[in-house]
């Protein structure tokens, strides 16, 4: 992505003991190929120091309406122009009162109200605070002046307090906040996504797995929420949290996989397959666990697992299905050989090696028209663009069905 087409989004952090997770919300919205400026409070140095969100961001932090950085002295103005919005995360009960209201005693209070673009605000406070009848009616306040709102979440608070104000977690903010700015190229388009390895068990504590780690099944499902897409995500076994607004369906073994989209595919307009399903199944697994025996070898019968993308390819109305390969050695003539054998029109290949477990991925797009190489990337990143080629393959393919 080039510099110019980057996203740019400012940071405002207030004073909150919250604002230690700041630091890894700007890593977050930084990796998913958004520009972060940050703006913090003075209040906000006492919990987290400008030099880190600086180091994270790679933007000099602002704190002062009178810094000699900007020429004109008009920060609160120059600081917001270029931005697609503004997120306060955390944003104190003060700060959220100050909005409400429409003070501008500092540089993040000016430039909220002199602002052109969106605002997104994190509240995080002590329960008390959130449930007081001032705040309640700030909050209510901000919503009704166009604000969207992040949170806050229940749970334990900094003072060893349990309830409402808790700030939402960083990644909960970046996921709202790529949503909120990703061009909303599949709204209202339902899709069904698989993700992760699937589990094959031999006993009952034993089974054959892979090393997907699901990142790349969830961040697409990520990435389609943000196109505006109604998203079903069908998981196998990963240590991810499914992302807010997805309806999710966990399940073990390709066999349940398979029952799951045989249960939802009629629901779903595109069918994006990302997991690494097993392609064999244990015949017969032990009921109970087997036992170390004298006997030199011991063999597993396996007996092939059910083609779910190659299925859900051979309905009589299929919707729009997208395959993800994974390669070890000659990739686009593996990937485009199962693209066609599977009879799909987009096939989303990447090296085994370099994409498994990965933060990363480097991936090749294969449709009608040829082959799309994308550049290495976060897989969030990637994700988007995946997104952005299915949307317009999708549409052109909407279009020439709906021709007389
Ligand atoms: O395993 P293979 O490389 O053939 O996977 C290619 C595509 O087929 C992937 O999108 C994967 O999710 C899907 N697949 C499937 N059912 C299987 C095996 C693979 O849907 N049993």
């Amino acid at each position: 992505m080039t510099d110019s087409s980057r996203k740019k989004v400012l940071l405002g952090v207030t004073g909150g003991v919250a604002a230690y997770k700041s630091a890894e919300l700007v890593r977050l919205l930084v990796r998913s190929g958004i520009e972060v400026q940050v703006v913090m409070t003075s209040a906000a140095c006492g919990f987290i120091t400008p030099a880190t969100l600086q180091a994270l961001s790679g933007n000099p932090v602002f704190t002062d309406m009178w810094d000699a950085r900007i020429a004109n002295n008009m920060a609160h103005i120059d600081l917001t122009r270029d931005k697609a919005a503004i997120v306060v995360a955390p944003a104190t009960a003060d700060f959220m009162a100050k909005l409400a209201n429409g003070l501008a005693d500092d540089l993040l209070s000016t430039l909220c109200l002199a602002r052109e673009c969106p605002l997104l605000v994190a509240p995080a406070m002590n329960r008390q605070m959130w449930d007081n009848p001032a705040t309640r009616r700030n909050a209510a306040q901000l919503e009704r002046d166009g604000l969207t709102l992040l949170g806050p979440a229940s749970g334990d608070q900094a003072c060893g307090e349990t309830g409402m104000g808790r700030m939402l977690e960083a990644q909960e903010i970046a996921d709202a906040t790529i949503a909120f700015l990703a061009p909303k190229l599949l709204k209202g388009a339902r899709v069904l996504i698989t993700a992760g390895p699937t589990f094959e068990a031999i006993d009952a504590v034993r089974g054959i797995t892979n090393r997907s780690s699901g990142k790349m099944g969830y961040a697409v499902a990520r990435a389609a929420l943000g196109a505006g897409a109604k998203v079903a995500l069908i998981s196998g076994p990963v240590s991810l949290s499914a992302p807010a607004g997805v309806d999710i369906t966990h399940i073990e073994t390709a066999a349940q996989m398979f029952e799951a989209v045989k249960k939802q595919v009629a629901n779903a307009d595109i069918f994006i397959s990302v997991a690494a399903v097993a392609d064999y199944q244990v015949d017969q697994p032990r009921e109970h666990k087997v036992k170390k025996s004298d006997e030199a070898q011991l063999s597993l019968q396996l007996v092939p697992n059910p083609d779910i993308l190659g299925w859900v390819a051979a309905r009589p109305k299929p919707p729009f299905c997208v395959g993800f390969a994974a390669e070890s050695r000659n990739l686009d003539t593996y990937a485009e050989q199962k693209r066609r054998r599977k009879n799909i029109p987009l096939m989303v290949a990447n090296l085994a090696q370099h994409a498994i477990g990965a933060d990363d991925n480097e991936v090749m797009l294969l449709d009608d028209t040829g082959t799309h190489q994308l550049d290495r990337a976060p897989k969030d990143v990637v994700a988007q663009q995946i997104i952005a080629h299915i949307a317009k393959l999708y549409d052109s393919t909407k279009k020439r069905k709906a021709k007389p």
